[in-house]
């Protein structure tokens, strides 16, 4: 099976490369990516032993000459993982996250259907459904609501390649998931910047009251439910992924300062994001019964492993904070 996988140098996408790679000796990988600042090339060391099975190219998912050429080497399926992935950004500029949320998953859906691409995975999120209250959890049904620019941008293109599957006839599958931890998560999100700011006893900004409620999801477990939805996953159809792991990001928060020996009087309380979602909670019953998919990784020893990940790995991420990871690609691109 040749795959071509979109953002595969960011957080989830570079996992997902190395578990297929791993886990499915059948499969080769091109890499689409455009390097933005989420994207990191060192994510991707591990994948060297498996020489020409990955391949990297730099680029731009809404460039269409470069999807076309791309998409004429026929791959047998396209799994989009290219975003822009960061609520806070899109708060402050959402112009980018329209360009590659939305126009970019439009020039991959025209591609595929111009060479006959025979499988599109659209890997969306659980933000798209908006905010729940105490009780319940979202169902593939459950209405698209979305409240931040960038959940805004995931669902519209959610509702492009529905149309793309409806109008033409394609062979779409989109999978929505909850939050994502584990290694490589670019230290802006909750949980990296978190480690990383109590290792280096900075400050822990905690939005509002802390009493959001996130789902939450090792990412191994979601690159396992992506293999199979990618395989057996019916057309045209939505796919809840979900941790069955529901925390306030308070206690979140305190576990972390607890696990790495450092005072709780880091945290410090800031003004809330605009439009904070207050809950997110996962069905994913249809995942299970017809997949027979459960997340594996429990939360305690999930976060236990992804700590002790960015203390051993402390030099990746302070390559980020520094700025100098983005000489990498140069370095990499120099010996080619
Ligand atoms: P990320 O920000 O870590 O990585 C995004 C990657 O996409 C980067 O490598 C970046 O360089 C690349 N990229 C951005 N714009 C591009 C473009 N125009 N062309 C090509 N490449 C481009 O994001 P992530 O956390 O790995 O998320 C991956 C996908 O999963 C996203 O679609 C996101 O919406 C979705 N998702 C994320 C989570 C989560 O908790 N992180 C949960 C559910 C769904
Ligand atoms: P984040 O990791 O940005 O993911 P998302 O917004 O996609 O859920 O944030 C997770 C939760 O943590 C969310 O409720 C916002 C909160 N948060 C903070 O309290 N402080 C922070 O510095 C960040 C980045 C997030």
């Amino acid at each position: 099976m040749k795959l071509l996988v979109t953002g595969g140098c960011g957080f989830i996408g570079s996992n997902f490369i190395l578990h297929t790679l791993e886990s499915h000796p059948d499969v080769s990988i091109i890499n689409l990516d455009l390097l933005t600042y989420a994207g990191n090339l060192e994510n991707l060391q591990d994948a060297e032993p498996y020489g020409e099975r990955h391949r990297f190219v730099r680029g731009d998912i809404a460039d269409r000459d470069l999807v076309r050429s791309l998409m004429s080497r026929e791959p047998d399926a396209v799994v989009n993982f290219a975003a822009e992935s960061h609520v806070d950004r899109s708060i402050m500029d959402s112009c980018s996250f329209i360009t590659t949320n939305v126009v970019g998953t439009q020039v991959l859906l025209d591609a595929c259907r111009e060479f006959g691409i025979k499988r599109y995975v659209q890997i969306s999120t659980d933000e798209v459904y908006g905010s729940l209250g105490p009780e319940g959890a979202f169902t593939e049904g459950h209405a698209v609501c979305p409240n931040s620019p960038y959940a805004a941008s995931k669902a519209a293109a959610d509702m492009l390649v529905r149309a793309y599957h409806k109008t033409h006839g394609m062979d779409v599958v989109i999978t929505r998931c909850s939050n994502n931890y584990g290694p490589y998560q670019f230290p802006e999100k909750l949980i990296p910047l978190m480690i990383s700011n109590a290792l280096n006893d900075q400050e822990l900004p905690v939005y509002g009251d802390g009493r959001n409620v996130r789902d939450w999801i090792h990412v191994l477990d979601h690159c396992r439910a992506v293999n199979l939805i990618l395989r057996d996953g019916r057309s045209g159809e939505v796919y809840n992924i979900g941790g069955a792991s529901e925390y306030t990001n308070i206690e979140i928060v305190k576990y972390i300062l607890r696990r790495l020996d450092k005072p709780e009087s880091l945290i410090r309380f800031v003004a809330d994001r605009p439009g904070h979602d207050r809950r997110y909670a996962m069905d994913f019953s249809k995942l299970h019964s017809e997949m027979g998919w459960r997340p594996i990784v429990g939360f305690e020893e999930g976060l236990n492993q992804t700590i002790s990940w960015y203390i051993e790995h402390d030099a990746w991420w302070q390559r980020i904070r520094s700025g100098e990871y983005r000489e990498y690609y140069e370095k990499w691109y120099g010996q080619r």
